[in-house]
């Protein structure tokens, strides 16, 4: 089985990459046909030739630098297929996919060398079972956590006191859509020598790419947009190094982790149709976003497409295509739960599920869904208020999203 080298197709735009990366380009011996798409390859194990060329197999090459498969939880064709396209897409040295975001995240702090006495600086801001797996599994192993605020110019300042060994961040915040400025905290890091990781689910390499922004891991959680259809699970790191690619392959390996051929096959699937709709999704967002600004019954608007928002500039410059992004956070007049309840038990189209990212609007109360594990002070802290309410924007007729949350915030 050939399979194409994602090197070869470097020269290709970012939206055709997206199409035609990882692209099944082999036939099985003695038969013709190939199929455009490649194949699930549901199988547990892989036959070779004969026991010279299963022994070189186990090293996950053939001799002549092609993937060679042995046993499913170290590898499968579906999943090369996407974390080729992945890594090519981000610009890494490699990819390593996952059977969840969590799963990935797990993989990337053990990878970038998380363990007894060393330290991470990560951003307080962060999806909340994030901050939550950095204290249930990390903390009480011995490692240090420091959670800071990453928009705060006395970031870099706490960042070089601290010295941390991992620096972690997410492209935009959850769910007030505060971007870091992910240059200026490169920079800092390799100052000090520390690995840094970035979330970037919520901007995909749609609209920014962090490694050509120094960063050395990148984790999507895959079920959101790069999926994109609500149907699977999955996640992926993409490497800027090989050490650190290495680490995550052992990795995926014994935590038995890795990202099944089904699933695999969906996510490849979404990635090809990911530039459509982000596209969608963005300027559905933009429009929502103004519609709730002159909303009476809406206090506040966190889309960092609106020029009032405080990381608009930087999202100008970080985010590609002049586009922002399809999540946005408003906050209710009526800053109460039971007002947000209200609202959403009486949306129509708007999907109330906990997800993002999806084709079908969605929309959640954070403090009960992704900032369930974090208590009131340290929802103060985030600056999510009672109010508060998330919305991932769908590819629907933009009309008919803003005539439902016109319907609902009208009690
Ligand atoms: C920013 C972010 N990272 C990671 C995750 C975890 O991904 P998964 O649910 O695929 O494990 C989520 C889930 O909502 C998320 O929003």
């Amino acid at each position: 089985m050939t399979q194409q080298n994602p090197s070869q197709a470097t020269e290709w735009n970012l939206t055709t990459r997206l199409v035609h990366g990882g692209r099944h380009k082999g036939a099985h011996p003695g038969e013709s046909g190939n199929p455009t798409v490649r194949p699930i390859y549901a199988s547990t194990t892989y036959m070779h030739d004969n026991v010279e060329a299963l022994d070189q197999a186990f090293s996950g090459k053939t001799t002549d630098g092609q993937p060679a498969y042995v046993y499913a939880r170290q590898g499968n064709p579906n999943a090369y297929g996407f974390e080729s396209a992945m890594a090519n897409i981000e610009g890494g040295v490699g990819a390593v996919a996952f059977g969840s975001g969590m799963a990935a995240m797990h993989a990337a702090l053990l990878a970038a060398g998380l363990t007894t006495g060393t330290k991470i600086v990560a951003s307080q801001d962060l999806y909340g079972p994030t901050i939550t797996l950095l204290r249930k599994l990390f903390s009480t192993i011995g490692t240090q956590l420091v959670l800071a605020d990453f928009c705060q110019p006395e970031i870099y300042e706490l960042i070089r006191n601290e010295e941390p060994d991992v620096i972690y961040v997410e492209t935009v915040s959850n769910p007030l859509t505060r971007i870091v400025d992910l240059d200026a905290i490169s920079a800092v890091a390799q100052e000090i020598g520390a690995v840094t990781i970035v979330d970037s689910t919520f901007s995909t390499p749609y609209l920014v790419r962090p490694i050509e922004h120094g960063f050395d891991l990148v984790i999507h959680s895959t079920t959101k947009y790069i999926g994109g259809h609500g149907d699977s699970t999955g996640g992926i790191v993409i490497s800027a190094k090989n050490t650190l690619l290495n680490q995550l392959r052992d990795y995926s390996n014994l935590l038995g982790a890795m990202l099944s051929p089904f699933e695999a096959h969906l996510m490849s699937r979404g990635l090809r149709t990911l530039s459509l709709r982000m596209e969608r999704q963005c300027n559905n967002a933009m429009e929502v976003a103004r519609f709730l600004q002159q909303h009476p019954a809406v206090a506040q608007v966190h889309y960092p497409g609106l020029p009032e928002h405080p990381s608009h500039q930087l999202a100008s410059k970080l985010m590609d295509h002049e586009q922002f992004g399809g999540l946005l956070a408003f906050e209710l007049q009526a800053q109460s739960r039971e007002a947000v309840f209200r609202f959403i038990d009486k949306l129509e189209l708007c999907i109330s599920a906990t997800s993002l990212g999806d084709v079908f609007t969605l929309v959640s109360y954070p403090p009960i869904s992704s900032h369930r594990t974090l208590n009131a002070a340290e929802l103060h802290k985030m600056g999510i208020s009672n109010g508060c309410v998330r919305l991932s924007v769908g590819i629907e007729d933009v009309k008919d999203i803003i005539s439902d949350l016109h319907q609902a915030l009208a009690y």
